[in-house]
């Protein structure tokens, strides 16, 4: 559905630039199959202010080949480390951009937040390239429509690294085929299809920074754990289910059950890594410190503030707008001590892409 051959090309040479967003999953993508198709669907929270911002530079080459031909850049520097990732990504979405052996590309990209923050830049990284990829097969002559071009990056995005393909719309997107999310899909993410309750407006997602070191064990690991997993069949038919329940709770804006979906949500995740075979565990004490004093600050001043996790321990911590000054208070006061190096970043529910 994907595939398009171009030819003749409209252009020579061109440059085009983008930035994409993290995101945040509230139901959580964890097991795949195929290639890079997700077990059960999963929903975020598109963010604003973690975001990778990529240029790519493209030239028609003078001589047919069977090889890519790139150069990738970080900060304006080179990166060859981070080639052969962009070399995999390359062949994996050829068929789907046959361009891409036509031309010579300079990608350079750099993000907003500090490198080793514990953070992933896949997601963000992988969203920008692929929207770039997008527009340059655009201006090359393809002739799809802003709606078919954010799809087909956000179908690009998945094959580089799944969770990625909920980065290119916002404020919250949905990846995998649900029943009652018209218009999904396992390939890519789409936007939600309803109004979210005001509550949901400028959401904040201040993200502390607990441990900014590698992971122990990849995504890419961890996923593959699912396959024969005890609680496989049940958390994948979890998910789906809570993702009907949070849908309707970002309408209506009961933050009660909102609250209580998002939590479980974080902790089923971390659940399914303790009991995987092997097991091992992400969080670490302060993760569990700052979800104890959430729990604690949430129960006795009644402010509606949550926490989710990724696949790591560093805490999502979740608030509507209107109790922002409260909570970053509570956040300096007692939790900023949990952080390494007392940081974290301050984030707040974004729209996607944006054109540079
Ligand atoms: O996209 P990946 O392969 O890095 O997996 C992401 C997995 C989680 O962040 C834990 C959950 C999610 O849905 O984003």
């Amino acid at each position: 559905m994907f595939s398009s051959q171009i030819a003749p090309y409209l252009k020579k040479e061109g440059k085009v630039s983008y930035s994409a967003p993290s995101n945040i999953a509230l139901v959580k993508y964890w097991g795949k199959h195929g290639v890079q198709l997700p077990q059960n669907a999963s929903l975020s929270f598109t963010l604003s202010n973690c975001k990778t911002l990529t240029s790519v530079t493209y030239s028609k080459r003078e001589t047919n080949s069977q090889d890519f031909d790139f150069k990738f850049l970080f900060e304006g520097k080179p990166k060859p480390s981070f080639e052969p990732k962009i070399q995999t990504f390359f062949e994996r979405i050829y068929k789907y951009c046959p361009f891409l052996k036509d031309f010579s590309f300079v990608i350079d990209s750099q993000n907003t937040f500090p490198h080793s923050s514990g953070i992933a830049s896949s997601a963000s990284g992988m969203a920008a390239l692929s929207q770039c990829l997008v527009a340059i097969e655009k201006e090359l002559g393809n002739g799809l429509s802003e709606e078919q071009m954010l799809q087909k990056a956000s179908f690009l995005a998945r094959l580089g690294s799944g969770s990625a393909c909920r980065s290119l719309e916002g404020p919250v997107t949905v990846w995998g085929a649900h029943e009652n999310i018209e218009g999904s899909s396992d390939e890519y993410a789409v936007k939600v299809p309803f109004e979210m309750h005001k509550v949901f407006n400028n959401y904040q997602d201040t993200v502390l920074l607990v441990d900014k070191g590698e992971k122990q064990v990849s995504s890419t690991v961890g996923h593959n754990l699912m396959h024969g997993h005890p609680f496989a069949e049940q958390r994948f038919q979890q998910a789906n289910h809570n993702l009907k329940d949070l849908a309707e709770v970002m309408q209506s804006g009961n933050i009660e059950q909102f609250i209580h979906i998002v939590e479980s949500e974080a902790l089923t995740l971390h659940a399914m890594m303790m009991t995987s075979s092997p097991y091992f565990i992400l969080m670490k004490p302060e993760t569990m410190e700052v979800i104890n004093r959430i729990w604690k600050f949430r129960e006795t001043t009644k402010i509606p503030v949550c926490f989710t996790l990724d696949a790591g321990a560093n805490v999502h911590v979740l608030y509507p707008e209107s109790v922002k000054e409260d909570v970053l208070s509570f956040i300096n006061r007692e939790l900023i001590s949990f952080c390494q190096n007392k940081q974290y970043i301050c984030d707040i529910v974004g729209l996607g892409v944006q054109k540079l």
